[in-house]
């Protein structure tokens, strides 16, 4: 008896620990041109050729959140100090602030109350690059895509160099950033990014068809360009 649990209890501890691990995302260039994805606070930033995957792993199964994005038309120095057209990260090839805008933002909360995961894109901080976000463990869980002509059909007030602006990038106003709580809709602007992403956040209250959940301890592909 006693024999039997002992033997037991490291093969169920075995067949546990898979279920404890990190969280991977594998990203990839699916673009025609080279990329620049950069990762906070997990994986800093690469230039990614077409075709070419990046690998980042976060270091905790702990409650823990992170964003993921790219830049585009970079040039960097042999130190890694440069600039991009967009989603620059204040000079540094790998990255460790907020990108600035425009930029499509992949963003993640893991571990969460209850063992879930949420994620989502977010254009709050405008458009660069179509993305995806795909679960990749077990269950049923959604992919959410972001494609489509969004910098080519730009409104002319939200252009910018690499992308489209939101309306709270250019015109930092309490309406469009949602700034005092309980009193944010949308807006003609959020309504054009949402008309080509139904998915995706198109002003920072728009959490009831942009955010997905899926159980925590499985990993995910992002693709640029997918
Ligand atoms: C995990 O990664 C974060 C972000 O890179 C870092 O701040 C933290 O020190 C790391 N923790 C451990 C235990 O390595
Ligand atoms: C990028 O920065 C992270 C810390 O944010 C560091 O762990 C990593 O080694 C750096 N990568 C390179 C290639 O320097
Ligand atoms: C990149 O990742 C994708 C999806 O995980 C995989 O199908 C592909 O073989 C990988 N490509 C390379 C060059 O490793
Ligand atoms: C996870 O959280 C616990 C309690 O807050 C802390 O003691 C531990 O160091 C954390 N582990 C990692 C890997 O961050
Ligand atoms: C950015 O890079 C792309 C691909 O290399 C190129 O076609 C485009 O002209 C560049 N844009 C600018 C403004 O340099
Ligand atoms: C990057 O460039 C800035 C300004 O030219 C300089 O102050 C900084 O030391 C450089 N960083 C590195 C890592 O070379
Ligand atoms: C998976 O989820 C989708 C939508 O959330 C649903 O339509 C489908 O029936 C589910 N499939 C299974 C096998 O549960
Ligand atoms: C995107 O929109 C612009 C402006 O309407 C257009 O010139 C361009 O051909 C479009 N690109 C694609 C791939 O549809
Ligand atoms: C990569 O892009 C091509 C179109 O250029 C598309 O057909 C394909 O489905 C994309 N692959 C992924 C994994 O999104």
């Amino acid at each position: 008896m006693a024999a039997t649990t002992s033997l037991l209890f490291p093969l169920l501890l075995l067949l546990l620990l898979p279920l404890s691990q990190a969280t991977t995302f594998v990203i990839t260039n699916n673009c025609s041109q080279t990329i620049w994805p950069a990762a906070t606070p997990y994986g800093g930033g690469v230039e990614l050729l077409p075709s070419q995957n990046w690998t980042i792993t976060t270091n905790t199964t702990n409650s823990t959140s992170g964003i993921i994005w790219a830049r585009t038309n970079c040039t960097f120095d042999s130190s890694g100090n440069g600039t991009c057209l967009s989603g620059d990260c204040s000079g540094a090839l790998n990255c460790t602030s907020r990108p600035s805008s425009p930029v499509t933002v992949v963003e993640y909360s893991l571990y969460q109350w209850g063992n879930n995961d949420f994620y989502d894109i977010s254009l709050t901080d405008g458009f660069n690059l179509p993305v995806a976000i795909t679960p990749t463990g077990p269950g049923n869980c959604s992919a959410v895509k972001c494609t489509g002509n969004i910098s080519g059909e730009c409104l002319p007030e939200l252009r910018a160099a690499g992308g489209c602006k939101s309306a709270c990038d250019v015109y930092k106003t309490d309406e469009y950033c949602c700034n005092k709580v309980g009193s944010c809709s949308p807006t003609k602007y959020s309504r054009f990014f949402k008309s080509f992403c139904p998915n995706a956040y198109s002003y920072a209250m728009d959490d009831p068809t942009s955010t997905f959940t899926c159980t925590s301890g499985g990993d995910y592909r992002v693709t640029f360009c997918p």
